[in-house]
């Protein structure tokens, strides 16, 4: 049997060693196995005191989140477990001194909590982060947190549930003393000399000094609520830790321990908390692509190119500097290339402003960028990417010019939003290393990047592009190659619908709010606006030819173009915008310019509910969303989960497109479009997959771990 905590006894001192990798996550086995080795050091007369520490390269990440679906169907307080080793912890008699590199982190923090003293390294880590799985600490982590910290910044810990490095912590009072050297030489040292003090040992519980709230606590406090109000969007956990903390305020240790325990079951049992944990393991599971390896081989990013200074490539070039690695930046034209430079240093100076880089990082990273309007400035270069217009025959030159200069075994990566990688690679002599890098806009800002294989595509090209993302800070996600890849694809069905709705008599402010009450990011036809209507116009051009026959396209393409409806960029689009103000108005030009549209054709319009705009918004996301699975373009739906969070702003708490789906059950969202199909045509069939699922009486979860 793998034993889980390990015991020495080193100078005195009993070392408790928790071995459970990679993250030494309380999962069963573990806190029983503490509470056994505890017993054991305080029963053995040899030992003077307890040192707890983690083996690996972290103390504690917290509680095992895979066994959260068991405890939330269970639905039962089976947190009592953790609850009693930590009261004997406080009990023991002789000092249990908590040494904590790497993270201590949720349930890992309310054990180091639970320790008499704690120590760490100056680059560990500490932090209550449960509300990000939609919960709140379970363990005592609303009671133990203020009894050190005081109410304020517990409730401020707890409801962000930031991570808070070791400097911060060892201010705030979480943590006792920072030790450089070896950790674990220090630890017994330290707790060596607590037990030769013969002081009283400290229980956190008992603690009750900074329970006392003050004025300023108070409207710190209230501040913190309306802030976490603001950010909710119907996730109850924050605030409700807020609550938990307060009752530290008035109420016993056990009594806040009780109440905290409701509301952890409560928030545990929450729709937001299912969606939040899938979206956890979801992100971590996209990393794992059939083929790749540990084995396979990772080329070094020391050196990166990109090609195009619009929109697109400055947010591509300040990723690389943020992340230190030194970039060229190609243009054709000088002009654009300094108002590309200019948007770059604006923007970090605009960071800067706010406090959140410092004037010589600002200059750090500027210098990691050379402008240049010369091919052979890229030659060293140990990734290209290329970021200039969406034209297809443009992209194939651009990627000849490219070749020729690129050092051998460079990558080449196109930031395309729909063409064809394969097209594109064939106008080089390297196919093997050309792969899409499909960034969002602000690519400086948004966090996926979808990567796209060619089918020449090596593994070595994708490995290294999976591990770039994460040097990147992306959450990188490969996908296969076709028109639009998995996020745009699934995008024109979802854009196409809300359109028709408001040709149906939907008003677009109307289809907006229903959408941003449902915890989109922003409304759909503000992200038109955002992105431009041209955009849609050109890509529109673009493909008009190959639409299929008798699929019904959307009447206002070609209106807003025409009249200048660009969006927030001519300051009206499918809204009108005030001058310098970018909130979206509702514009009575705009309904007119659709009631004339619509006046041509035979549709009768008619009220549009809430409900209708949802189904048909989503499951036309969801249908398309099944068909790229059965068209193998997506790995998993969790993946495609992962693109429409990080890509497109879908609510995080509904898990995503294909989770949110699983949650309605794919029989009745099956139904339902093919009600769509009857009643509205041919661009509702049902995916294969939909059907074949919802026959079944399956999910798509069930499906992507079936594979
Ligand atoms: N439970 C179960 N598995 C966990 C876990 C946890 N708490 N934390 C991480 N893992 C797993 C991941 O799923 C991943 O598994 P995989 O290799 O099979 O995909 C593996 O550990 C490594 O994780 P990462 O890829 O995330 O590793 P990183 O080094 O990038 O990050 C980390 C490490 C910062 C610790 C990050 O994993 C993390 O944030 N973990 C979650 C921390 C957390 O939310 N803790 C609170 C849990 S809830 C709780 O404690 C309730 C309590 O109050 C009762
Ligand atoms: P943009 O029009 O803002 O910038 C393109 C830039 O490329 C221009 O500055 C142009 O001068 C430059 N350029 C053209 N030919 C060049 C050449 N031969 N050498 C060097 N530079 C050259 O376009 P944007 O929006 O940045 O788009 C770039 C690419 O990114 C497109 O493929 C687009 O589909 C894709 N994309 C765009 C997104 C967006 O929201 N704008 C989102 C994701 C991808």
């Amino acid at each position: 049997m793998i034993e889980l905590v390990k015991y020495e006894i080193r100078n005195g001192v009993a070392v408790i060693t928790i071995d459970n990798p990679p993250v030494n996550a309380l999962s069963p086995g573990v806190p029983e196995g503490i509470s056994e080795k505890v017993d054991k050091a305080c029963e053995d007369d040899s030992v003077k005191a307890i040192v707890l520490i983690g083996s690996g390269r972290t103390f504690i990440a917290g509680a095992d989140i895979k066994e959260f679906g068991k405890l939330a169907a269970g639905k039962q307080a089976n947190t009592d477990g953790l609850h009693s080793l930590m009261n004997a912890m406080e009990d023991a008699v002789k000092p249990i001194v908590c040494a904590i590199h790497g993270m201590a982190l949720g349930g890992g923090f309310e054990v180091a909590m639970a320790c008499h003293y704690r120590i760490a390294v100056p680059t560990a880590q500490t932090g209550q982060p449960e509300v990000k799985l939609g919960i709140i600490p379970g363990a005592g982590g609303t009671q133990r947190l203020p009894r050190l910290v005081g109410l304020a910044a517990a409730a401020e810990i707890c409801a962000t549930g930031r991570k808070i490095k070791a400097g911060e912590a060892l201010k705030l009072g979480m943590i006792d003393e920072l030790m450089d050297g070896d950790l674990l030489e220090s630890a017994i040292a330290f707790a060596n000399a607590r037990a030769e003090s013969g002081q009283a040992l400290r229980k956190t519980r008992e603690l009750t000094e900074k329970l006392k709230i003050t004025d300023d606590d108070r409207m710190a406090i209230d501040r913190l609520k309306v802030a976490v109000g603001k950010k909710a969007r119907g996730i109850a956990a924050p605030l409700k830790a807020i609550e938990a903390v307060e009752f530290a305020a008035d109420h016993s240790f056990d009594e806040g321990c009780k109440k905290e325990k409701e509301i952890f079951f409560e928030c545990l049992c929450s729709d937001a908390s299912k969606g939040l944990i899938h979206v956890f393991f979801s992100e971590r599971a996209v990393g794992k692509v059939p083929g790749i390896t540990k084995k396979t081989p990772i080329k070094e990013i020391k050196q990166a190119a990109v090609i195009g200074a619009g929109t697109m490539g400055g947010g591509i070039v300040m990723n690389y500097a943020n992340a230190g690695i030194a970039v060229t930046l190609k243009e054709a034209d000088q002009e654009r290339l300094d108002k590309g430079m200019a948007i770059i240093r604006k923007n970090y100076e605009a960071t800067a402003k706010k406090g959140r880089l410092t004037t010589e990082q600002v200059e750090a990273r500027m210098a990691l960028i050379t402008p240049t309007l010369n091919y052979e400035d890229i030659a060293d270069a140990d990734i290209v990417v290329e970021a200039v217009f969406e034209n297809l025959e443009l992209k194939k030159k651009v990627f000849t010019e490219i070749d020729a200069v690129a050092k051998a075994g460079a990558l080449l990566a196109s930031n395309t939003s729909t063409l064809d990688i394969d097209q594109i690679a064939s106008a080089t002599k390297r196919p093997e290393q050309v792969i899409g890098h499909h960034f969002f806009s602000p690519a400086n800002v948004m966090k996926l990047l979808e990567i796209v294989r060619g089918k020449a595509t090596s593994d070595e090209t994708i490995a290294t592009s999976l591990a770039l993302a994460k040097k990147l800070r992306k959450v990188g996600v490969v996908v296969g190659n076709c028109f639009g890849f998995v996020g745009n694809r699934m995008f024109g069905p979802f854009n196409h619908e809300a359109q028709f709705l408001v040709e149906e008599g939907a008003k677009v402010e109307q289809v907006d709010s229903v959408l941003y009450e449902f915890g989109m990011a922003m409304g759909i036809f503000a992200v038109l606006d955002l992105a431009g209507n041209d955009v849609g116009w050109r890509i529109h051009q673009e493909i008009k030819d190959t639409l299929p026959e008798g699929i019904r396209q959307p009447l206002m393409t070609e209106p807003l173009y025409e009249k200048g409806r660009y969006g927030q960029k001519t300051g009206k689009g499918w809204y009108r915008y005030e001058p310098g103000n970018r909130t979206p108005l509702p514009d009575v030009e705009l309904e007119e310019l659709v009631s004339g549209a619509v006046a041509k054709t035979g549709i009768e319009q008619h009220e549009i509910s809430s409900q209708e705009i949802i189904e048909r918004c989503l499951y036309a996301l969801v249908n398309e969303g099944a068909r790229i699975l059965g068209d193998n373009i997506a790995l998993r739906s969790s993946d495609i989960d992962i693109i429409y969070i990080y890509g497109y702003g879908f609510p995080a708490q509904r898990g995503g497109p294909m989770f949110y789906a699983d949650s309605i059950g794919l029989k009745k969202v099956y139904e339902k479009v093919c009600q769509f199909e009857s009643d509205q045509g041919e661009r509702w069939k049902p995916a294969p997959l939909l059907k074949d699922l919802a026959e079944a009486g399956k999910t798509f979860g069930e499906w992507d771990r079936e594979r």
